[in-house]
């Protein structure tokens, strides 16, 4: 008889972190007894049956690799003509057993309706730079992605400090602050905006400007989703999701925190710069964690599933309930920022 096969997706954002966890489903699968493939492009990829062969020799060195040896992109079968009905041919025409689909709130979302709906054996497998899927307590991708933004912070206050000027760094995040949170806190930034805290005008003024008599320099971190008074304006993607590549707030709070504490300030937005290049340490034992259990799923039958970092161990969680809510930074972080930020 031949081998089960199971396929694997990864879908919406890449992060680092994403080939570790293939190759952990793979050379788990394959130990197990199971063929692998990839479906290329996330749900693109399982509408329209693209795949690529996936085994040991292929995924054994990716493991220092970012980005996604798959590709990913944003499709969402749900919104596309026919797109469920193609997935489930994509099943049947390439004998598939399983799918494991790595992804955020999005992708996940989509596996947990394709397995709701239609009983298709999915396992999730949680990803995103955000950190902001509620079941998890870390996904891969976040901390490669805040490592690279403290780097970039630390570049900018050394010519912010050149110059005496204060200088913004916006990050990305969308609709969560965790990456401008974690960014801010590890850099020692003089002020921290996320979307979850309305931008106090006066506050953000007085520190900038206490911080900067003490240090010559100040630096603010911003996430891209804060808001500046112009929501409502953007694009949507397949997802529903704001495009927020063109709203500009690290330049607009430059231009606030220049006027109001007349300190020369720049900004610059660090963007996909932060998603690329190897992942840390941390995110390539997560992704190989999480990606060797998710085979484990399969083998054991749990479909619906989605592996989750609880503490230190990783376990199955229902992946209707992980994709249902957002998680967001909590107002108890509020006084941890405004601890380290005081314009003393
Ligand atoms: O969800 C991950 C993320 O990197 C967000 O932080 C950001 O808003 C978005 O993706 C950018 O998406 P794209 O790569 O499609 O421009």
């Amino acid at each position: 008889m031949p081998a089960k096969r199971i396929a694997i997706l990864t879908g919406g954002g890449d992060c680092p972190g994403l080939n570790p966890a293939i190759r952990g489903v793979v050379l788990r699968a394959e130990q197990l007894g199971y063929d692998c493939l990839g479906l290329q492009e996330g749900w693109k990829g399982a509408i329209d049956g693209a795949h690529m062969p996936l085994n040991r020799s292929r995924v054994e060195e990716i493991v220092r690799q970012g980005g996604t040896i798959l590709g990913t992109s944003r499709t969402n079968p749900y919104k596309k003509d026919g797109g469920v009905p193609a997935v489930l041919a994509t099943f049947k025409s390439l004998g598939l057993h399983a799918l494991v689909a790595m992804g955020g709130e999005d992708t996940l979302g989509v596996a947990a309706r394709l397995y709701k709906e239609h009983g298709l054996n999915v396992v999730g497998v949680p990803k995103t730079m955000d950190n902001d899927l509620s079941a998890t307590d870390y996904t891969f991708g976040f901390d490669t992605s805040v490592t690279i933004a403290v780097e970039a912070a630390e570049r900018l206050i050394d010519t912010g400090r050149s110059h005496r000027r204060a200088m913004v760094l916006e990050v990305m995040g969308r609709h969560a602050g965790w990456v401008s949170l974690f960014t801010g806190i590890a850099a020692g930034a003089d002020y921290i905006c996320i979307p979850e805290r309305p931008v106090d005008a006066a506050d953000l003024a007085a520190k900038v400007k206490a911080a900067h008599a003490r240090k010559k320099v100040a630096l603010i971190v911003c996430s891209e989703a804060v808001d500046m008074g112009e929501a409502g304006a953007e694009k949507l993607d397949e997802f529903g999701h704001m495009i927020l590549k063109e709203r500009g707030v690290g330049e607009k709070l430059a231009k606030l925190i220049e006027k109001s504490t007349g300190i020369e300030t720049r900004h610059a937005a660090i963007g996909h710069i932060q998603r690329g290049g190897p992942p840390t340490l941390f995110d390539r034992i997560l992704g190989t964690r999480v990606g060797l259990k998710a085979a484990e799923l399969v083998e054991a039958g749990s479909f619906g599933r989605m592996v989750a970092l609880r503490g230190n161990e990783v376990v199955a969680v229902s992946l209707e309930e992980a994709t249902a809510k957002l998680k967001t930074v909590p107002p108890a972080w509020f006084s941890i920022m405004d601890t380290l930020t005081a314009a003393r």
